[in-house]
């Protein structure tokens, strides 16, 4: 029998820590949907004790998704297990992780404790912990840096109050995948109790090794838990890409001998809401997951996969959900086969008022758009003027002039807390003439720290998809808007933006 890899996905908290990431309940909701059905072990779902509204989130995901076991990420304090262990009281199946830094470099400068007061504190958390819920993982913050006798030390105390995972993250990115692998089985040699506990590897990308790190922490480490988000999403370079080290274990099962759980065919999936919903766009090489991922170019390419196509494909594009991008409604579609799309697609509408003002949304895109695919539709429903009508702004219309040798102007009608005001401007193009015009009334001061544009799927028919990230303040937000029309679409995604902006939620940063 063969051993099973845990995969635990952590795209609701460590990815939503990259900058402009940040996700709202009705989003987070969503994307954990899909982890469901993706089949992912294990969805740290947030850091409960960070904000108000990290609870509500991981509480809510608690309620709704019963097949993945649902974590909090929690400091090693009592207030913050008490916290999240409350707000995983409704999970079929819960999971308290506990995270305390162990680099001499953490401790002294951060945390400025000694390592033995680190130590109690590693210790006393884990029994408060384990008082509360029986699956307890423990990690030891920059624990690929710190200093292995101690981490021995900590980690066999832990395991002894009751941990079930060990996690040792490669908190900056710092490690190379032979010494990875041997670190964490040299600890497995030496801590007398180690076989009591799941060992787990979480790895950031800061060097680009973050997948070939987790794969080196299994193979050589003995790890059976990867911890790694949907598009390698986290903050600086990110994390290790979920898709990546799934693929690389099913398609070389070869070498790694190890079973999944995960249902690969909803891979793709997963990475477009999680794009759509942050606005941080799929690299077009990216593996797996990349529009070029499967395509052939090369004219001997080409002719080989015709041939057979294991000539140059080493997993079926099938497998990971590509086939699924089908056109899946018209014009002519009814509100009940709308309605049931947006089911499949995981995507809860509060109420029917939501869905008859999505199905407007929708019939207004098919008159303009005559194929409309998954992708179009994921789209719609971020548009908060769909699921969130009580948002501060809101896209009316929009009209601009531009031609060649003249300087565009714009006038954009928007909603300010519900009252409709028009704005009207000249640019440097059609785009800025349209931002300035929103600007000049809301007065933001927020400087644009990103724009990009994106056409969802592929052609000059498709919808654009915008993104347009504001820094205010040391606060970074990530809009995104869509339509055929991509003066509009980045209309919206400003005023996407400006809507983050706008929610006043302070969060406590967990480091990494
Ligand atoms: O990178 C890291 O060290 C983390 C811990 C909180 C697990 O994300
Ligand atoms: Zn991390």
């Amino acid at each position: 029998m063969t051993d099973k890899l845990i995969i635990f996905d952590t795209t609701l908290r460590d990815g939503e820590q990259s900058p402009g990431a940040s996700m709202t309940r009705d989003e987070k909701l969503r994307i954990a949907r899909q982890l469901e059905r993706l089949k992912v072990d294990v969805i740290e779902a947030g850091f409960a004790a960070s904000s108000n509204g990290d609870f509500e989130c991981v509480k809510a995901i608690a309620e709704v998704i019963k097949d993945s076991t649902i974590c909090s990420l929690a400091r090693a304090n009592d207030r913050d297990i008490s916290r999240a262990a409350e707000a995983l009281k409704p999970a079929n199946a819960g999971r308290l992780h506990l995270f305390l830094a162990t680099s001499a470099l953490h401790m002294e400068k951060k945390l400025r404790m000694t390592p033995d007061q680190v130590f109690e504190q590693a210790k006393m958390s884990v029994r408060f912990a384990r008082n509360l819920m029986a699956d307890i993982e423990f990690s030891p913050e920059d624990g690929y840096r710190s200093d292995p006798d101690f981490l021995c030390r900590v980690i066999e105390a832990v395991i002894n109050e009751g941990a079930t995972t060990i996690n040792v993250p490669d908190t900056v990115g710092y490690a190379i995948p032979e010494l990875y692998g041997n670190f964490i089985k040299n600890l497995r040699e030496r801590i007398p109790n180690s076989d009591k506990a799941v060992w787990s590897v979480h790895c950031h990308n800061d060097l680009g090794m973050a997948v070939a790190n987790s794969l080196a922490g299994v193979k050589i480490g003995g790890a059976r838990q990867v911890e790694c988000t949907i598009n390698g999403l986290g903050e600086r370079a990110g994390n290790c890409s979920l898709e990546e080290v799934v693929m690389a274990v099913k398609t070389r099962k070869d070498y790694f001998d190890l079973d999944l759980g995960i249902d690969t065919q909803q891979i793709l999936a997963a990475s477009r809401l999680v794009s759509q919903t942050t606005g941080f766009v799929v690299q077009p090489n990216k593996a797996v997951v990349g529009a070029n991922a499967f395509a052939h170019a090369s004219g001997i390419h080409q002719d080989g996969v015709l041939k057979a196509r294991d000539t140059y494909e080493i997993m079926r594009a099938e497998d990971v959900g590509w086939s699924a991008n089908k056109i899946v409604l018209g014009k002519l579609s009814g509100r009940n086969a709308f309605k049931q799309r947006l089911q499949e697609l995981g995507v809860a509408m509060e109420s029917e008022t939501d869905i008859n003002n999505a199905f407007v949304k929708f019939k207004d895109l098919a008159d303009r758009k005559s194929d409309i695919f998954d992708e179009d539709i994921l789209a719609l429903v971020s548009d908060e003027s769909v699921t969130h009508s009580n948002e501060q702004y809101g896209f009316v219309s929009l009209s601009q002039h531009s031609e060649t040798g003249e300087r565009p102007q714009a006038c954009v009608v928007f909603t300010v807390a519900g009252k409709e005001v028009k704005g009207q401007s000249d640019g440097n193009g059609p785009v800025d003439a349209s931002l300035k015009a929103i600007e000049i009334h809301v007065k933001s001061g927020a400087e644009m720290v990103l724009y990009s544009v994106n056409a969802i799927s592929g052609s000059t028919e498709s919808q654009g998809e915008v993104t347009v990230r504001l820094q205010n303040s040391g606060r970074v937000v990530n809009g995104t808007g869509s339509d055929p029309d991509i003066v509009v679409a980045s209309a919206k995604a400003y005023l996407s933006a400006l809507n983050k902006l706008q929610s006043k939620a302070v969060k406590v940063a967990a480091q990494g």
